[in-house]
């Protein structure tokens, strides 16, 4: 479970340790903003929530994550990205985690208050295929164009200055309580201190600590470092 502030690198980092894992990616504000992509009803109903930086309902997302879980890719291990994200959710994951074969770790990426707004004011999403860019630290090879798809990269919507300040204070009041919940639930909590890394010293960081609570993981691919 990738845990921390809007901005904090969950997206990015998630989809980095997808390439050394195998283990899907599953975020759900990248669900939620699939469905308003493509207008279904869930979306429309969605899209001012998203806009306004509050939270979705609890039982909607969590039988998002439910329905996701239960997908074939998922069986040998997955990434979640943004769930839990309250206290009621936390609870339903470890009452779904229990009687199951996983070993969950949730990893709580740790990043100055001035460095999450300078990231999110800077940050550009391609719509086609989902690669997230920064303009300052990790800029597209040719300004606004996806070095991928070469695709016209967007600005979500709850980039606006405003807008992160309200999920700023969502997260505060009612995503930070989800890992004391957790550990109540003896579910491990590893806490990465993210200021001085890129993503590649973040993701590094993280297969670190997880290689050393579950043994090598699935692909075999080791971090190049001990830290
Ligand atoms: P969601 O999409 O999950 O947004 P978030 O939690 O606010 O997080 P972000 O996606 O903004 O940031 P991130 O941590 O992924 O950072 P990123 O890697 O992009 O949720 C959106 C909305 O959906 C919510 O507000 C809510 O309405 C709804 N929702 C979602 N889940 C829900 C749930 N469970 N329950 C209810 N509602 C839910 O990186 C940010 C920037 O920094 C990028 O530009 C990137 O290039 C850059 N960057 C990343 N890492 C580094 C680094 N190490 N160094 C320098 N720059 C970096
Ligand atoms: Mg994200």
């Amino acid at each position: 479970m990738l845990f921390g502030a809007p901005g904090s690198g969950k997206g990015t980092t998630g989809k980095m340790l997808t390439k050394l894992t195998g283990w899907p990616h599953l975020a759900t504000g990248d669900l939620l903003r699939e469905q308003i992509a493509r207008k279904t009803p869930l979306g429309l109903e969605m899209q001012s929530i998203l806009a306004s930086g509050q939270l979705a309902p609890d039982d909607l997302v969590s039988r998002m994550v439910w329905d996701r879980l239960g997908w074939p890719d998922c069986a040998s291990g997955f990434l979640l990205d943004g769930f839990p994200r309250t206290i009621p959710q936390a609870e339903g994951l470890a009452t779904w985690f229990q009687g199951r074969e996983f070993r969950p770790v949730l990893v709580h990426l740790w990043v100055e208050y001035n460095e999450i707004l300078r990231r999110l004011t800077g940050r550009r999403t391609c719509p086609t295929c989902g690669a997230i860019y920064q303009i300052d630290s990790n800029p597209p090879q040719n300004p606004g164009r996806c070095d991928h798809d070469g695709a016209a990269l967007t600005t979500r919507e709850d980039d606006k200055e405003e807008v992160v300040l309200q999920r700023l204070q969502t997260y505060q009041s009612q995503t930070w309580p989800v890992a004391e919940t957790l550990k109540r639930f003896e579910i491990q909590v590893e806490a990465i201190d993210c200021g001085e890394l890129d993503p590649e010293g973040v993701a590094d960081r993280i297969v670190t600590r997880l290689e050393r609570i579950g043994g090598k993981l699935k692909k075999g691919i080791g971090s190049t470092s001990a830290r």
